[in-house]
């Protein structure tokens, strides 16, 4: 498929930037296909940290790892993202290579329970103190239930305004679908964070 749905893209993208050893974030592991995703991507010697609020997740997460013999490059975290720079060892921050937020509620499970405006920004500012110069944010948005859309348009906005010689921000969305599938925000790090521009009194 040559325009792929968002989640495919980010995982193709995801590909792109990693190698085996590397240190990436599941900010949202949910059932943890994408933290799957992210152990096969950094193999046996790389190191996957996982994020959930939702202990039921982190269970559900587990599981699929320990049957697909992943479970040892993943360290699952209880705690919400906004939290992730407290939870990373400082050795690794500004050496993580990818952060991926699959954005909503946990399938097949409360609905009421999903990423917020607020909590989510705090996390991609966070993540970006973490990434190291190159690195990658993918962040899959589901705009077709409210808290989705009112999440998705205080993400843009957030984003739109981050200065483009720290980081490159584009947006993937399909404009003629029905069923509102969801957007890809990709974000690359491209200078310190926040950016310092160079102070011109000093030459
Ligand atoms: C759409 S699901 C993620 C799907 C998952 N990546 C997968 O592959 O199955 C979104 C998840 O975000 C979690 N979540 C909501 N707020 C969060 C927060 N502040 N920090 C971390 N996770 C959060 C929810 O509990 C839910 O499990």
């Amino acid at each position: 498929m040559i325009l792929p749905p968002a989640l495919a893209l980010s995982h193709q993208l995801i590909r792109q930037v990693t190698q085996p050893g590397d240190i990436v974030i599941d900010a949202t592991v949910g059932n943890g296909h994408d933290t799957c995703f992210l152990a096969e991507c950094v193999g046996p010697t790389g190191k996957v940290y996982g994020f959930d609020i939702q202990s039921l997740a982190l269970t559900r997460t587990a599981e699929r790892l320990l049957q697909q013999n992943l479970l040892e490059r993943v360290h699952l975290i209880h705690a919400g993202h906004e939290a992730m720079r407290q939870f990373i060892p400082d050795e690794h921050h500004g050496a993580i290579r990818a952060v991926m937020f699959n954005l909503g509620y946990l399938p097949g499970s409360d609905k009421s329970v999903t990423t917020q405006a607020d909590t989510t920004i705090a996390a991609l500012e966070a993540a970006l103190h973490l990434l190291t110069l190159g690195g990658l944010i993918s962040v899959v948005i589901y705009s077709g239930h409210p808290a989705g859309k009112m999440e998705q348009s205080a993400l843009y906005q957030w984003a739109s305004q981050l200065d483009q010689q720290a980081v490159h921000v584009a947006v993937y969305q399909f404009l003629n679908q029905k069923g509102n599938p969801p957007s890809l925000m990709a974000m690359e790090k491209k200078g310190d964070f926040p950016f310092q521009k160079p102070n011109p009194s000093i030459h």
